[in-house]
């Protein structure tokens, strides 16, 4: 059989998922695996209309469709999110249709899921029939395991294919409502009150639900605010991984274009961050995914510490929660507050206005107030993977995160470095853990656990 691989890897040859695929193809020789540099190609399959032709003829000629990517902020690479607006924008959909398929990545496990959840359902979109999900870390294939597993998820994949399986769609399709956004009360503005107010926006049209949006948002507030058209941003190109970023935060690009010197100046300066943008398929657009990757210029160092982040979106958000979760994610990793999400798919003109407004005051109170919610799981999960990764295999490619994360005091939060948790588990759970001691004691946890806490609202309350 065909199998089509589309490569979603900037680093084209040098990609590490390539090498599973590439060890799929010595295990399964029967069959054809031919891979497709799709995000290094980006450039080329976007300007040059034939070589998109002849991707999608190959994958029209192939029996299946493999979904081959490495992970990049929480999801795909900006380039390969270009492909698939491509795809979309092309009418080259039939080509996928009906076609079997799956979904290969290989990361450090940060945020894969949303990145499987959207492929998947890119797939639904596109109508294939979708078989399976492979998600290992990136050095699983140097294991017996690994390798052992990956055979597996080749065979299911092949069979599936031979065996003409039936699959069924997970995703519904998006509805987007017809709906057209004009400001309509009169607004009232807050004072900045010397907070500092950014706004990036992807509007590509004047008169669009957006573009009506972020003018919005701008009134709400009295005094300066920086707006900014992230199509306008000189952004030369997107996030190579070429990592050399790791030893000191030095990105390839620094001093070639604008991003890095916009990004420190004006965004990890901010006090509030507006980002308002419109969905293309099941994220935002491929220009705010570009600008997203380029943000690991800071590697893996949270830069956005203490701010606060309100969300404008202009799309069916309530469709995808999968979006949703990215943010969350990325904004609780970045150690910023997600204050909040307005988007256009539910009430009225003078709704939106309302909602607007009142996103934007209060953004601009809890930067006043210094309110900063704590972490879900996707953020304090999300930092013991980076630690973990940071303080132990990745150190050697990012020293500079190791600095950051020892100056953050990151490392303190290793259950090893509380040395009276350690002295206690060490010398008193022994002794608690006899049976005589362990009855009684199992009958005091509750008491035990509450005691310290009545304590401290004993004190404020006194
Ligand atoms: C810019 C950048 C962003 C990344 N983002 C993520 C991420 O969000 N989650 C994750 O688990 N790994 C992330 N990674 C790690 C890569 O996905 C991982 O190293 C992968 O194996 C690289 O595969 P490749 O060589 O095929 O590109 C990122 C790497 C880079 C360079």
């Amino acid at each position: 059989m065909k199998i089509t691989v589309l490569n979603g890897s900037p680093k084209g040859e040098l990609s590490v998922t390539m090498q599973s695929v590439a060890y799929l193809a010595k295990i399964y020789p029967q069959h054809e695996f031919t891979i497709l540099h799709i995000a290094q190609r980006l450039k080329r399959l976007e300007h040059d209309r034939a070589a998109f032709d002849t991707v999608i003829d190959q994958i029209r000629e192939s029996d299946a469709v493999l979904w081959g990517f490495s992970l990049y902020i929480l999801i795909v690479h900006a380039h390969y999110k270009r492909f698939i607006e491509l795809i979309f924008e092309r009418g080259a959909h039939d080509a996928f249709a009906g076609k079997y398929t799956a979904a290969l990545s290989t990361s450090i496990h940060f945020f894969d899921h949303t990145a499987h959840n959207y492929i998947h359902a890119i797939c639904d979109d596109l109508e294939m029939r979708f078989v399976d999900s492979f998600s290992p870390d990136m050095h699983d294939l140097l294991t017996e395991e690994g390798r052992k597993q990956l055979t597996q998820f080749g065979r299911q994949f092949l069979e599936a294919i031979e065996n003409q399986v039936p699959t069924q769609r997970q995703y519904p399709p998006l509805i987007s409502r017809a709906f057209s956004y004009q400001p309509t009360l009169p607004s009232a503005p807050v004072s900045t009150a010397g907070k500092k107010v950014v706004l990036l926006h992807d509007a590509n049209l004047a008169d669009s639900n957006l573009a009506h949006m972020v003018a919005r948002c701008r009134s709400a507030f009295a005094g300066e605010v920086r707006v900014v058209n992230i199509h306008d941003l000189d952004m030369k190109s997107g996030c190579l991984g070429c990592l050399e970023c790791g030893a000191n935060y030095e990105c390839a690009y620094t001093g070639k274009d604008g991003y890095i010197e916009f990004y420190t100046s004006t965004v990890m300066t901010a006090d509030v961050l507006v980002y308002a943008g419109r969905m293309v398929d099941r994220y935002l657009s491929a220009r705010w995914k570009m600008f997203f990757d380029r943000i690991f210029f800071n590697t893996h160092t949270p830069v956005l510490v203490g701010k606060q982040v309100a969300l404008v979106i202009a799309g069916p958000l309530g469709q995808v929660p999968n979006l949703l979760e990215i943010f969350r994610g990325f904004f609780a990793f970045q150690g910023a507050n997600l204050v909040g999400v307005v988007s256009d798919e539910s009430g009225d003109s003078a709704d939106l206005d309302r909602l607007l407004d009142q996103l934007m005051a209060r953004a601009l109170n809890y930067a006043q107030a210094g309110y900063l919610r704590p972490q879900t799981f996707l953020g304090v999960g999300g930092m013991k993977i980076f630690r973990d990764d940071i303080y132990g295999r990745l150190r050697m490619i990012f020293p500079a995160d190791h600095r950051a994360y020892a100056r953050m005091g990151l490392y303190k939060t290793f259950p090893q470095a509380a040395l009276g948790t350690t002295l206690l588990n060490t010398f008193v759970v022994p002794i608690i853990n006899l049976p005589p001691i362990r009855k009684k004691f199992d009958k005091l946890i509750k008491a035990q656990m509450v005691q310290p806490h009545k304590l401290v609202v004993a004190k404020y309350t006194n």
